[in-house]
């Protein structure tokens, strides 16, 4: 990386440049998950104390991040038995979350909520967390994930791969999805051949393996050029002796 004189702060910016900068802290969290310290799990109200438990807390951080949105119909969602939730807990106190309506055989999800704790945010989570979800709906043929998005979170969802280009054709959700006033419809398509929660250890990979060839490359191409040279110097043996016997004739008479 130094061979190349780029400062650390102009490498950072290229990244950014590339749309590959969460990649550092999405693998901060992956470290953790290693260490055991943070999981993710997929949740919904099925009666059992700890999900239960692990649901109100998600619910809380919800009304918290998003205090404009009714607590009654967060409740009703986080709750009700048609959504998922995959939480993120770190030593079992949840973080944060985001909340789905699966609709399988659509091929699609619609998310209602997502939010991570005050503290926690802009720290790689909420990217590991739609990586996480991405992975998972994968698995289950989701193709599509579309969600009213709040305008604040615009920002955050276009760096997660949505866009408010619809490809998801109109009369598959329609009746599916709730219109909302003041969110911004967008959708993220769920490529199969995709691994999302390695893609930042596939993006380091690659990125590594590019300038690790553009060194042997440049290298060979150094020596294969001195190569040539003493190549043509060989084949010019006679010519070359000629030329340096005049120069030095030609010093001997100006100098002498
Ligand atoms: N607007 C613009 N960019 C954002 C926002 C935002 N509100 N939040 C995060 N980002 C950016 C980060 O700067 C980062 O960019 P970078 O990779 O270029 O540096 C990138 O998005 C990813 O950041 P993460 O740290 O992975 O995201 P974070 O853990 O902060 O989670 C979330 C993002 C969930 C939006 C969190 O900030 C949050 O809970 N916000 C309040 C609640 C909210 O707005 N939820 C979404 C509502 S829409 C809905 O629920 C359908």
């Amino acid at each position: 990386m130094n061979n190349l004189n780029l400062k650390e702060s102009e490498i950072i910016e290229a990244e950014q440049d590339l749309g590959i900068g969460f990649s550092k802290r999405n693998l901060n969290i992956q470290k953790e998950e290693e260490q055991g310290e943070v999981n993710f799990k997929v949740i919904s109200n099925d009666n059992s104390r700890e999900n239960l438990v692990y649901l109100t807390n998600f619910k809380n951080i919800i009304s918290k991040q998003l205090p404009k949105m009714p607590k009654e119909y967060i409740v009703r969602l986080v709750f009700d038995r048609k959504h998922e939730s995959l939480v993120l807990i770190k030593h079992n106190k949840v973080l944060g979350g985001v909340c789905y309506r699966p609709n399988y055989e659509e091929k699609f999800i619609e998310i209602a909520f997502l939010a991570i704790s005050h503290t926690e945010q802009v720290k790689g989570y909420g990217t590991r967390l739609m990586n996480k979800l991405k992975d998972h709906c994968s698995s289950k043929n989701i193709e599509y994930f579309l969600t009213y998005a709040d305008n604040n979170a615009i920002g955050y969802f276009k760096k997660q791969g949505f866009s408010n280009y619809i490809k998801c054709k109109k009369e598959i959700w329609k009746d599916l999805i709730k219109d909302y006033d003041g969110g911004t419809l967008m959708e993220a398509c769920i490529k199969k051949h995709i691994e999302y929660s390695m893609l930042s250890i596939n993006l380091q990979a690659q990125k590594d393996f590019l300038i690790n060839n553009t060194f042997k490359f440049l290298e060979a191409r150094k020596v294969r050029r001195h190569l040539e040279l003493v190549d043509v110097l060989n084949k010019h043996k006679n010519e070359v002796r000629f030329i340096v016997m005049m120069l030095f004739y030609i010093y001997e008479i100006l100098y002498y």
